[in-house]
């Protein structure tokens, strides 16, 4: 990757892969394209299979991207699984740091370091703890805790983002209406579901600004 158009002639070819994240990966390059050098990424949860886009491929994505923008740009990313690493290791370039380590533990250091060392995070992509979509509470506390983390390092345009979270409504079934007869109801709100809702909860406690929802969805401005 010598240059961005050379990572978008690359993306677009693996792109209808990505499926339902398709349109967020977008937004997520076509943002930080309008960040300054040097990207910097951080993820929790890192590619786990070669080639299993089910599961986004989210490394190797910002892999691609940093290598594309160069000057230092770089991604640091953590999995609790050696079996995740090491798969992780064998499939993206040097560019990557990689850590064995629980994502609570890391990035707590992580954000003693950077901010001693005033390294600016241009995203942190959060998706570590698998998502029971019956159960969704462990995993959002869990995020919610990563968030608490890194709180203190967000800049007011460090984009957070947050995978598995789709918008999630109540429907109820008009009788009147065009199939499919399905109605949003307005009381109680739509909101954000999966792994981000606690995020989003405080998320819009904070005003933070949601920049996209999609089956992922981001923000940023956790800190004005
Ligand atoms: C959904 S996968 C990540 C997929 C990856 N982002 C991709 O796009 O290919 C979730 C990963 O989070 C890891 N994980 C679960 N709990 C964790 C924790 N507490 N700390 C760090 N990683 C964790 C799992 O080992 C798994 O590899």
């Amino acid at each position: 990757m010598n240059d961005n158009l050379d990572f978008y002639k690359w993306f677009d070819g693996i792109a209808p892969k990505l499926d339902n994240r398709e349109i967020s990966f977008r937004k997520i390059f076509k943002y930080l394209d309008s960040q300054p050098n040097p990207i910097i990424i951080v993820e929790t949860g890192c590619l786990r299979v070669k080639d299993n886009f089910l599961d986004g491929q989210s490394t190797l994505l910002f892999d691609k991207y940093t290598l594309s923008r160069g000057e230092k740009s770089k991604v640091y990313t953590v999995d609790k699984d050696p079996n995740s690493t090491k798969i992780c290791k064998q499939t993206v370039s040097d560019n990557v740091e990689i850590t064995t380590d629980d994502s609570v533990h890391y990035l707590n250091n992580l954000t003693h370091n950077f901010f001693t060392n005033k390294t600016k995070v241009s995203m942190f992509y959060l998706d570590s703890f698998d998502l029971d979509w019956r159960y969704p509470y462990p995993s959002a506390a869990h995020h919610l805790k990563e968030l608490t983390a890194i709180t203190k390092i967000l800049h007011r345009d460090t984009l957070v983002v947050v995978d598995d979270s789709p918008a999630i409504g109540n429907l109820t079934q008009n009788e009147h209406g065009p199939a499919p007869a399905w109605k949003i109801l307005k009381s109680p709100a739509p909101t954000i579901g999966g792994k981000g809702f606690l995020v989003h909860e405080y998320a819009s406690h904070v005003r933070a600004k949601l920049v996209f929802s999609h089956y992922q969805v981001a923000w940023n401005e956790f800190n004005k």
